[in-house]
């Protein structure tokens, strides 16, 4: 077991279509191991693969479970798709892995369906909503490029460029050190 380095803003590899995943080998069961373990340790609910590097479509969530944060429901998710939504959304407070320092208000389909595979290449299909729902949409998201501040208004995101700006120039120097 390993833990890996998150990837911050202006990191190329959050900003890729992350391929579809068709190997499901013991190579892959060793990455997602380190994935939630990199989760847990940096205290994220939720890591899609871009997040450390990987361009492949694969997220892990760590629900926690009702009061007690310390107790997690670990779920790992392989090419989840959202096949049904709601029309009804909510706003919610977001932060990011990839975002550290920043946290805005998203909007968000309140219920999905959502189909998947698991490590052994299953398919499953769930409802979910909810807190649930909100964090599986931020990390199907990662899968296709998007960061959670492309969802905000033009005068939002404008109000925050100086600190995406910074960020970026951390993640330019970081990259030069890794
Ligand atoms: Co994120």
């Amino acid at each position: 077991m390993a833990l890996m380095r998150v990837r911050t803003y202006g990191d190329p590899v959050l900003r890729k279509v992350a391929e579809e995943i068709t190997e499901f080998d013991q190579s892959l069961e060793e990455f997602t191991t380190d994935m939630v373990e990199t989760m847990l340790k940096e205290d994220g609910i939720g890591l899609a693969a871009p997040q450390v590097g990987a361009s492949i479509r694969m997220i892990v969530v760590g629900m926690p479970e009702e009061e007690d944060v310390e107790d997690r429901k670990i779920f790992v998710m392989i090419n989840p798709e959202i096949t049904e939504h709601s029309e009804e959304m909510d706003v919610m407070e977001e932060g990011c892995l990839s975002l550290p320092g920043l946290s805005e208000e998203v909007k968000r389909y309140t219920e999905l369906q959502l189909r998947f595979q698991d490590l052994k290449g299953e398919t499953h299909e769930i409802k979910t909503n909810g807190l649930f729902a909100r964090v599986l949409q931020h990390e199907i998201d990662h899968l296709d490029g998007v960061m959670f501040v492309d969802h905000l208004s033009p005068l939002k995101r404008s109000l925050l460029r100086g600190k995406l700006k910074r960020l970026q120039e951390e993640t330019a120097a970081a990259a030069k050190e890794a």
